[in-house]
């Protein structure tokens, strides 16, 4: 393992000023996002949505490196062009998922343990080949009566710890994701408490691994209130709550925390991020504090395209607007103003 070379890449994905965009649906999920617009989910469609996306001038300057699904880094783009050559002419470092998705915990109804460690150490090797720079992992944790269960916490804490070590000796900087779910009617207090649970969890588990803190990234969910919370919490309220959640389990050492946007609205993730580094500004935190968002990026510009090749140019607009918006919240230079030019 090179550490200094995997520290480098983790320090660059968290670079001032820009993100990582995360545009690794699986097919199913793609399909999902594709249908919701009308369009079929067929290979040919997902190849021209993620041309669209990938090939928007300019996306270089606000994205670090974009997460992709393992179909996008052996296809070529509309263009011709295989996707992580296009990345290379934007400036964008590529990264892969790699987890298989998140399966039934067994005896435990509603919870879910990520799978795909099997034979990881030689896809990985495959996905260097094709200049993978970083991979991702999510797993996912339900708020629910009785849950998370200490069983789900820890098989999805064991499994992100294995499957980082095995992207930290391939190399590849692992991107840590655990996911705990806004679905719910919890309040940010239930938020808290659960997100600081996993995330102890987590980097206990990394440490029994022997992860590299330096040569990673975090990727976590806000502390937020659950959408069918009666009294969901204000923005400065979640930004205080997950700073003081991440300074109670984030080493220092962590280059770089990307925070997923988790079915919160575009402007509401946004605003979230900016609040966040508002405060950051106050107070000596290690990590800088970013997006590795994916619906609250690619939202606006899926909806104006809708499959049509006419609405191609307004769609990357839109794209480049929200990344662009999203990489001034990283600094805390965002504010309404600003979003009212982008509707305007
Ligand atoms: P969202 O930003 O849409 O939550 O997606 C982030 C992600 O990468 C999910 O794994």
């Amino acid at each position: 393992m090179n550490t200094a070379s995997l520290r480098e890449t983790a320090r660059a994905m968290v670079v001032p000023g820009k993100g990582i965009l995360a545009m690794d649906e699986s097919t199913p999920t793609c399909g999902k996002r594709l249908e919701a617009v009308g369009v079929e989910n067929t290979e040919e469609n997902r190849i021209a949505y993620r041309s669209l996306l990938l090939g928007t001038p300019g996306l270089g300057d606000y994205i670090s490196g974009a997460i992709l699904y393992d179909e996008t880094l052996r296809q070529q783009s509309t263009e011709g062009v295989s996707f992580p050559q296009l990345l290379q002419q934007q400036g964008i470092m590529p990264g892969i998922k790699v987890d298989t998705g998140a399966k039934e915990l067994a005896l435990h109804a509603g919870e879910k343990v990520t799978e795909g460690l099997d034979g990881l150490r030689e896809r990985l090797e495959e996905y260097r080949g094709f200049g993978a720079r970083f991979c991702k992992w999510r797993a996912v944790i339900t708020i629910g009566e009785f849950k998370p269960s200490i069983a789900c916490l820890q098989a999805n804490a064991h499994a992100l710890a294995r499957y980082a070590a095995l992207c930290q000796e391939a190399g590849l900087v692992p991107i840590i994701e655990p996911e705990v779910l806004i679905n719910g009617a919890h309040t940010i207090e239930t938020s808290y408490d659960v997100t600081v649970e996993t995330q102890r969890r987590v980097f206990d588990q990394l440490y029994r691994q022997d992860v590299d803190f330096a040569g990673m990234v975090l990727k976590p969910s806000m502390v937020i209130s659950g959408t069918d919370c009666p009294q969901r919490a204000p923005v400065e309220e979640v930004a205080e709550q997950t700073l003081r959640c991440l300074q109670q389990t984030v080493p220092a050492a962590v280059p770089g925390i990307a925070f997923l946007s988790g079915g919160q609205g575009d402007e509401e993730a946004t605003r979230h991020l900016n609040a966040m580094n508002l405060l950051a500004r106050e107070r000596a935190l290690p990590w800088r504090l970013t997006f590795s968002f994916a619906r609250a990026l690619q939202n606006p510009a899926l909806k104006i395209w809708q499959g049509d090749p006419a609405n191609l140019d307004p769609a990357r607009k839109a794209l480049l607007a929200r990344a662009r918006l999203n990489a001034l919240a990283s600094s805390g230079e965002y504010n309404e103003a600003l979003e009212q030019q982008v509707a305007a």
